[in-house]
């Protein structure tokens, strides 16, 4: 599929799901580079991807991911599925909600993460589905980053501040939009019974 097309498909998905998408294009190479900083090609990690998309950050991953690390992408749409499973044809792309996260780690025998790149839009999906995202985050990485990439700059500072006692936002201007980077470290550890969870309360 040409770029032209990818972009086409993704506009009707942006105009039709606004908020499950929550981005008015797919990410540039400057915010997958951000979005990239703790992928480390001198050692193998368990490397996860929460919302796929076409597959751009998925890209940049597996160049420069080290060969004997572990990758797993998760895309709940089914069209954006596969367009980035033939942008990414060596990539583990699951079709499926990250609601099933625990599931896909553990038929892959993924018991530790230490990259979580996720570009779910956090602040529109239901509480549950967040829960199970920081609750799956928590048991498998307290010391990690959780990489949390942004179109809408700082905006969300204090949602990911409730969460994490340390957040680091990095700006990209050169995205269009400019967007940014949450860098989230030392998830709360009574944070699910002390803090609200980010989302939507259905
Ligand atoms: C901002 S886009 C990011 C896409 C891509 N990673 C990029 O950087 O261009 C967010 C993606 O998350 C996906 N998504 C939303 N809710 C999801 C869910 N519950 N499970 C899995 N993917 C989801 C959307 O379909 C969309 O493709």
């Amino acid at each position: 599929m040409t770029r032209i097309a990818e972009r086409t498909v993704w506009v009707r998905k942006f105009l039709r799901h606004g908020t499950k998408i929550a981005s008015l294009t797919p990410s540039s190479r400057w915010l997958c580079g951000a979005m990239c900083r703790d992928v480390d090609p001198t050692r193998p990690q368990a490397i996860v991807e929460l919302g796929t998309g076409t597959g751009p950050l998925t890209q940049m991953v597996l160049e420069r991911m080290h060969p004997e690390s572990t990758f797993l992408s998760i895309e709940v749409d089914p069209d954006l599925h596969a367009i980035a499973s033939a942008r990414c044809p060596k990539a583990d792309i699951a079709n499926a909600s990250v609601e099933n996260l625990p599931d896909l780690l553990a038929e892959r025998d993924i018991e530790h993460i230490d990259v979580c790149l996720s570009c779910l839009p956090i602040p529109s999906l239901p509480q549950k589905v967040n829960k199970v995202v920081f609750e799956t985050w928590k048991r498998m990485n307290t010391t990690g980053t959780f990489t949390q990439i942004t179109q809408v700059p700082w905006w969300y500072q204090t949602l990911y501040r409730r969460v994490f006692r340390e957040v680091k936002f990095e700006l990209v201007m050169m995205n269009p939009p400019p967007g940014g980077v949450y860098h989230c470290s030392h998830i709360y550890e009574d944070f699910f019974e002390t803090h609200r969870l980010p989302g939507k309360q259905l």
